[in-house]
C-alpha cells in the first residue's frame, strides 16, 4: 500500500513540479535582478555590550511534554493574520496572494492549537533579544525560502526604518536588525547536498545531478552559525530515480529516491557531528511540506486540486505527497546522531491546510500568471508553495517556542 502510494506520487510529480521548481528559479534569478549590486555593511560600536535577559511570561512556559504537532487549526480572526501582507515589503510576488486577486482571506485567519498545551504568542522583540549578537540561518528550496521570509515579516515591523538591512548574495539572502546585532538568513541548497541545482541564478531544473558525498562547499557557508534550520524534500520527488555520484563526480548512476536521500542525510549528518559545537549551535530539521495536488484524496470523487479551497480539511487526513518512506528515513538518521537535531515535525498540521496553497495568485517563471492562465487552474494551480501570512508563519511559531524554551532552560 505504501509502496503503491509511493510510486502513484513519483510518477504524478513530474508534470506539475517540473514547472513550478522552475517558477522558484525564475524567482532566485529576478530576486538577484532586482538587487542590483549587493553590498556588506560593517558593524560598528563595542563588543562589550549589556545584555539583556529575555523575559519569560509564566504563560510561555511550555510544558517539555506537550507535543506541539497535535492539534487542531481554529478561526481566530482577531489575532491572525500576525502581519499583512503588504505591511511587509521583503515578500517575493509568489506568495503575496491577495495582490495578486485571490478572492478570499480566509487562509489568513487561523490559529494553531496543540491539544495539550497553548502556543506562546510570538514576540519579535523576544526573538530578538534571543539572537542578540547571534545568526539564524534557514537552509533549503523555495518552501524553506518562504519561511525565512514569515520570520522576517514575523519580527521586521517592530524595527524603525534605517535599523535593518535586507541583502542579496546568491545563495544568500540576509536580513539584519542593526542594533541587536542579529541576522535571519536563507541559503539556497536544495538537496541540502550539493547538485548541479546549486546556483541560486542558473541552474538546471530538468537534469539534475546530486553529489551525494559532497556537503562541504555548502558547509563553509554554514560554519559557526549559531541557529541552522534545515529542510530538503520535494526537489527529490520528481522520478522514482535519480542521478547522482558517490565518490568520483565522473561516476554517474541511477540511485532510488529513497537510497538517494538517506546517503545524503547521512553526509549531512556527518558533517554535523564534525561541524557542530552542540554548545554553542542549535539545529532543527524541518518536516516535509505537503502538497495537495488532487483534491480526489480529501474529497473522494472529484477530479481537481487545491484551487478555490477555503477550509481546512477537518479530521483525521495524510495525504499521499507526504512520503512516509521520507519520513521513516528522517527518523532513522535523526535516532543514529551523535548531536541534538530539533525535528519540527510540521507535516500532518500542515496537511489539514489544502486551503492555504498559491494556487493559481503566484508566479511562474518569475511571472505573475495571465488572465488566461488562472482561468485554468487544473494546469497552473501552485499546490507546494504558500501564501504568506499563512501557514510557514505558524512553523516559526513553534520555532520560536522551542528557542524561547532552550533559553530559558539555559538561564
Ligand atoms: C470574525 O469572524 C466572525 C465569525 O465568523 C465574524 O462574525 C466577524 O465578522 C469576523 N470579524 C472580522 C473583523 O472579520
Ligand atoms: C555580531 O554578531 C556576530 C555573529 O552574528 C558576532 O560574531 C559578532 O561578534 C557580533 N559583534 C559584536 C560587536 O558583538
Ligand atoms: C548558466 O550555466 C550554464 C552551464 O553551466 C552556462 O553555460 C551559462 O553560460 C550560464 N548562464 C549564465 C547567464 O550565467
Ligand atoms: C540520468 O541521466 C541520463 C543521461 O543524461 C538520462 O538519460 C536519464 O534519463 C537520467 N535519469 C534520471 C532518473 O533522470
Ligand atoms: C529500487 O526501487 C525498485 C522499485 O521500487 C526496487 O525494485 C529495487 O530493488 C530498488 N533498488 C535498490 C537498489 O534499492
Ligand atoms: C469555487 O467553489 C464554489 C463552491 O464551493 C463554487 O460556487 C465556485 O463557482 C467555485 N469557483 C470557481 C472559480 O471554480
Ligand atoms: C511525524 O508526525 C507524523 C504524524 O503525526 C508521524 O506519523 C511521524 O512518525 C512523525 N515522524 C517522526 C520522524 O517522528
Ligand atoms: C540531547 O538533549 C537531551 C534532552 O534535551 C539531553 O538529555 C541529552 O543529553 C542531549 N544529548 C546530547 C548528545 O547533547
Amino acid at each position: 500500500m505504501k509502496t503503491q502510494s509511493a510510486a502513484r506520487i513519483q510518477s504524478l510529480f513530474p508534470v506539475l513540479l517540473a514547472s513550478l521548481l522552475v517558477l522558484g528559479t525564475a524567482q532566485l534569478v529576478f530576486d538577484s535582478l532586482k538587487s542590483g549590486r549587493s553590498y556588506v555593511f560593517q558593524f560598528y560600536g563595542k563588543p562589550e555590550k549589556q545584555r539583556k535577559s529575555v523575559f519569560v511570561l509564566p504563560e510561555d512556559r511550555m510544558d517539555d511534554s506537550c507535543n506541539l504537532f497535535e492539534g487542531q487549526w481554529v478561526w481566530d480572526n482577531v489575532s491572525y493574520p500576525l502581519y499583512k501582507e503588504n505591511s511587509c515589503p521583503y515578500l517575493v510576488k509568489q506568495t503575496t496572494c491577495l495582490k495578486n486577486g485571490r478572492p478570499d482571506s480566509f487562509y489568513q485567519n487561523w490559529r494553531w492549537q496543540p491539544n495539550a498545551c497553548k502556543l506562546p504568542r510570538f514576540d519579535p522583540l523576544k526573538l530578538l533579544d534571543i539572537l542578540r549578537d547571534k545568526r539564524l540561518m534557514f537552509i533549503g528550496d523555495s518552501v524553506q525560502r518562504a519561511q525565512f521570509e514569515s520570520m522576517v515579516c514575523l519580527v521586521q515591523s517592530v524595527i524603525p526604518k534605517g535599523k535593518k538591512s535586507f541583502q542579496r548574495i546568491p545563495p544568500r539572502k540576509i536580513f539584519k536588525a542593526k542594533e541587536y546585532n542579529a541576522s535571519i538568513e536563507y541559503y539556497w541548497a536544495p538537496f541540502i547536498v550539493e547538485s548541479n541545482s546549486d546556483h541560486a541564478t542558473n541552474h538546471t531544473v530538468l537534469k539534475r545531478l546530486v553529489n551525494l558525498d559532497s556537503i562541504s562547499k555548502h558547509g563553509k557557508s554554514w560554519e559557526g552559525v549559531d541557529v541552522l534550520v534545515f529542510e530538503s524534500y520535494v526537489w527529490w520527488m520528481y522520478r522514482p530515480q535519480i542521478n547522482a555520484t558517490y565518490g568520483s563526480v565522473d561516476n554517474v548512476e541511477e540511485y532510488n529516491i529513497t537510497t538517494a536521500y538517506r546517503i545524503a542525510l547521512e553526509t549531512w549528518a556527518n558533517w554535523l557531528e564534525s561541524n557542530i559545537n552542540p554548545h554553542l549551535q542549535k539545529v532543527f530539521f524541518m518536516s516535509m511540506s505537503p502538497t495537495h495536488l488532487w483534491s480526489w484524496e480529501w474529497k473522494p470523487g472529484s477530479n481537481e486540486n487545491c484551487f478555490n479551497e477555503s477550509y481546512p480539511i477537518q479530521g483525521s487526513y495524510w495525504g499521499t505527497g507526504s512520503n512516509l518512506a521520507i519520513m521513516d528515513i528522517i527518523h532513522d538518521i535523526l535516532q543514529e546522531l551523535k548531536i541534538n537535531v530539533t525535528f519540527l515535525n510540521i507535516t500532518q498540521l500542515s496537511e489539514y491546510r489544502k486551503d492555504a496553497h498559491t494556487t493559481v495568485f503566484g508566479e511562474r517563471r518569475g511571472r505573475l500568471l495571465t488572465k488566461e492562465q488562472r482561468a485554468d487552474p487544473k494546469n497552473f494551480a501552485d499546490c507546494i508553495h504558500w501564501c504568506l501570512p499563512g501557514v510557514p508563519d505558524t512553523w516559526n511559531e513553534i520555532l520560536f517556542a522551542y528557542l524561547l524554551q532552550s533559553y530559558q532552560n539555559f538561564l
